[in-house]
This record gives C-alpha cells, structure tokens and sequence, in this order.
C-alpha cells in the first residue's frame, strides 16, 4: 500500500456527505479536516464522519502544514477561487465539476499547478467508476461495431426557486454546468471534442438554464443527441447505438451501474462488472494514486480533458443564450 494521505475538506454541504461515504472505504484515507464558513457546521460533519479537525475559515484550514490533500466541494462560482487558494497553500485539489465557471478560469487553476508543480484534477467522478469505463472500453473493442449514435440524457424535477443553487446565476446555476455536464463529458470521454454544436434551450425566469438539448457532430461522423432539465423526469441513461447494435449505460448513467448489449435481433446481454463503495471511492483514489507516483496530473482525467469539456461548455451556455 502507498502513503496514507490526510484529506481536507472545502464546503461540507450536500455532496460532501456522498464523497466523505466513498472516501473512508478507502484504506490510504485519514479523515483530518474539515473547513466551513460556519465553525459549528465544520463541527458537525467532523463529528458525523470522525474528522480531527474542524475550521471556521478555509484559510485557516490550508494552513495546517500536515494537511495533503483538499476536496473542494464549494458552489460552482466558488471552484476557481478555492482551487487557487489550494494550489497557492502547496496542497493537492480534487475539485468539484463543473472545474470553473469558464475557459479562462479552468487554464489559470492549470498554469497554477504547473507553476507550483501540486496535484490538481476535476473530480467527475463518473470518468473513474468502473461502469463508464467499461461503456468506452466495450466500444472500442468492437461490441457494437461501428458506432453512429449516442443517446443521452438527465433531468429531473426541481420547482423553481430563485434562491437555489442550481438557479441562481450568482452560484454558478442551471441544468448544463449542473447536471447536462454529465452527457456532455460523456461524449467527449467516447467520440472527442464535437466539430459541431447546435443548442436549444428553455431559460428559467432566473436566466439561467432550466432545460437544454444539444447536438454534436464528431470527428468521425458520430451524432450526439444530449438534454439536460430541472423541469422533467427523463431516462437518465446512456446508449450507444452502433451497426451491430447498442451498449447501454442503465437509469442514473453517471453512476455505478449496470451495462447491457442489445444486439440487432433484440437479444441483451449483461457485462459483468466488479464494483465497491458508492462511486466517488474511485476518483479519490485516482487522486492517491497519482499522489504515490509524484504526478501533478491524472492520467484517466488530464488536464486536456478537463480543457476539452470545458470549452465545449463555455460554447453550449453561449449559444443556449440565444435560445
Ligand atoms: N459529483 C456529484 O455527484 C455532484 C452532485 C451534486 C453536486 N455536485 C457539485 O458539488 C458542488 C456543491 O454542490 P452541493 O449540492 O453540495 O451544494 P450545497 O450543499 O448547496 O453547498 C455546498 C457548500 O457550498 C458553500 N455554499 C453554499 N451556498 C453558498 C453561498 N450562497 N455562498 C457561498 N458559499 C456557499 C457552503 O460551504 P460552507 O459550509 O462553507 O458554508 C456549502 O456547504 C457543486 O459544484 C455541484 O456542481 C457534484
């Protein structure tokens, strides 16, 4: 077994909860410490998952010089800030998707990492669960053949409420950073960057997006047909469709789930797939991985790729802008 790393956390709210459950399966894990605006609340998620220390201030938190390595699970408009203040302290960051509010921001938290030779990586989770890995490696070795379609959505049901994160536009909201990221990284994390993107979207009365569909031409001639809503129940799966047939990513694709082949005679066939934990598991223990070998960078989720998407995104909120 490598090093064992003291892990900190930025903003215990909702997702926090998730990760902290994944993280503590993993045996290089110690739970150290816990940053909130509010000390009492850092005080709480201490206790609740057995942390060391709690702070009141983040600042405060990236002073601790034994501290390795901060998970930062702030509000979208937040990420770019917390990341900086991090990679400045010296510690290494798993940072929330999506990874900032734009391009700009995205290429200043890398040229940080360089400058400061730390680890830094988007923690979108999906990229390392065995489940979506399996999709993209079934794909390549054939099981469909050649493919032509990728079929993609998730949405659900939230009632407006301006006060929201995922619709305020001050925090970063609306369906295509939130949620619409998901099969976005997805076709990208398949078929590459789109050559092409059209965009139709529904704003909420906030300006923020409230449902988006998009389309995307790849390189080699593959469509992706993408939507993401606050306003309706979809499928939440993923699938491929290909001359041989379709592979599919099961209901909350984004997920550990099940992957099935349906071939052109209608016949499914499960692949078997070993998985553990609730998923985040899996990128935290990516981010140790590459801790133990000295990387500044992940191999599974580059810099490229976080690069690649969001450019894509920056280019998607533009043009649902316009309807
Ligand atoms: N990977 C996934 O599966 C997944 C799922 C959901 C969300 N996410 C991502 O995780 C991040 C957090 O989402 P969440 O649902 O956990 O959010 P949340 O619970 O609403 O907030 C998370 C933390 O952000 C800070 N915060 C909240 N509202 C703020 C405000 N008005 N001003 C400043 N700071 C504020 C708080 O930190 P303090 O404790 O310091 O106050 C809070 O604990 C988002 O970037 C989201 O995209 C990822």
């Amino acid at each position: 077994m490598g090093k064992t790393y003291k892990w900190g956390i930025i903003g215990p709210g909702n997702i926090a909860n998730k990760f902290t459950e994944g993280l503590q399966i993993l045996p290089n894990v110690e739970k150290y410490a816990v940053a909130s605006r509010s000390l009492e609340k850092a005080e709480t998620f201490k206790t609740k998952y057995g942390f060391e220390k709690a702070f009141g201030s983040y600042e405060e938190m990236l002073k601790d010089p034994a501290l390795d390595v901060v998970y930062i699970a702030t509000t979208n408009n937040l990420h770019f800030t917390h990341t900086m203040m991090c990679l400045e302290a010296g510690k290494a960051v798993l940072c929330e998707k999506p990874f900032a509010s734009n391009l700009s921001q995205v290429k200043q938290m890398i040229d940080k990492a360089r400058e400061k030779q730390v680890f830094l990586m988007e923690a979108l989770w999906s990229r390392l669960i065995p489940s979506m890995i399996q999709f993209k490696t079934q794909i390549e070795n054939g099981i469909i053949g050649k493919p032509f379609l990728f079929q993609c959505d998730f949405g659900f049901i939230s009632p407006f409420d301006p006060y929201k994160r995922i619709y305020n536009p001050e925090l970063g909201g609306g369906s295509i950073p939130d949620i619409g990221i998901y099969p976005v990284f997805t076709a990208i994390y398949l078929f590459g960057k789109p050559e092409t993107i059209q965009v139709a979207s529904v704003p909420a009365p906030t300006g923020t997006d409230r449902t988006t569909s998009i389309l995307f031409k790849h390189k080699n001639k593959e469509i992706s047909m993408l939507t993401s809503s606050f306003e309706m129940l979809l499928e939440n799966e993923a699938r491929v469709y290909g001359e041989k047939g379709s592979l599919k990513l099961h209901r909350m694709f984004h997920m550990p789930v099940p992957l099935s082949f349906r071939a052109n005679d209608g016949k499914e066939t499960y692949i078997p797939l070993e998985m553990v934990g609730n998923g985040y598991n899996y990128e935290a223990a990516e981010v140790m991985a590459c801790l133990d070998k000295g990387l500044i960078e992940s191999p599974a989720m580059p810099f490229s790729l976080s690069l690649e998407l969001m450019s894509t995104l920056d280019e998607i909120i533009e043009k649902a802008k316009n309807g």
